[in-house]
């Protein structure tokens, strides 16, 4: 599917319904700079040379609205702390999200696929990498539901406590870590 400017309006408008509260704080940088259309997602073999860490580290493909500021920095984060992240812009995201079987009430912005889990929204790199080395057969994902203030990716404001989420294929959900 090709984003058109309307498309994107759309999208960007059910994005304030749905998180009301956090579309001030994610929206912040997207209000100020028009996204570009058509902008392609970066490549994976952007990834920086100079840091061998990072080509090691585990794949993590992300689906993200390309207007979401808190994204791109969630993104940064999990780059940082040597995921070797494959981004990319679109505004179907919520298929990604049915598809990967994310309950509706554990939704967020953006949506990463890693070792054949799910990661949906503001998950710490270090909760990520907890699931890798534990490796439950019984969970699908982890979840930082909505946009919560001091997760990674979106510093600023006072830092709110919150639980990370673990869901399964048929959407049982447990308190995986708390924040
Ligand atoms: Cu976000
Ligand atoms: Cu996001």
């Amino acid at each position: 599917m090709i984003s058109i400017a309307p498309g994107r309006t759309l999208f960007r408008a059910a994005l304030a319904t749905a998180f009301a509260t956090a579309a001030a704080a994610c929206g912040g940088s997207s209000g100020g700079a028009a996204p570009k259309a058509g902008e392609p997602a970066a490549p994976a073999a952007q990834t920086p040379a100079a840091s061998p860490a990072t080509a090691a580290g585990p794949q993590l493909v992300v689906y993200k609205d390309p207007s979401c500021g808190c994204c791109s920095k969630w993104v940064e984060h999990m780059k940082t702390n040597g995921f070797a992240v494959e981004a990319h812009d679109t505004s179907g995201v919520d298929g990604i999200k049915d598809q990967a079987g994310v309950p509706q009430a554990a939704r967020s912005c953006h949506t990463g696929l890693v070792g054949g889990y799910a990661i949906e929204g503001h998950v710490p790199a270090e909760v990520v990498r907890r699931l890798l080395r534990e490796h439950p057969a019984d969970v699908a994902g982890l979840a930082v539901p909505g946009m919560v203030t001091g997760s990674p990716g979106m510093e600023g404001g006072t830092p709110q406590h919150y639980d990370v989420i673990a869901f399964t294929k048929d959407g049982r959900t447990s308190v995986y870590e708390k924040r």
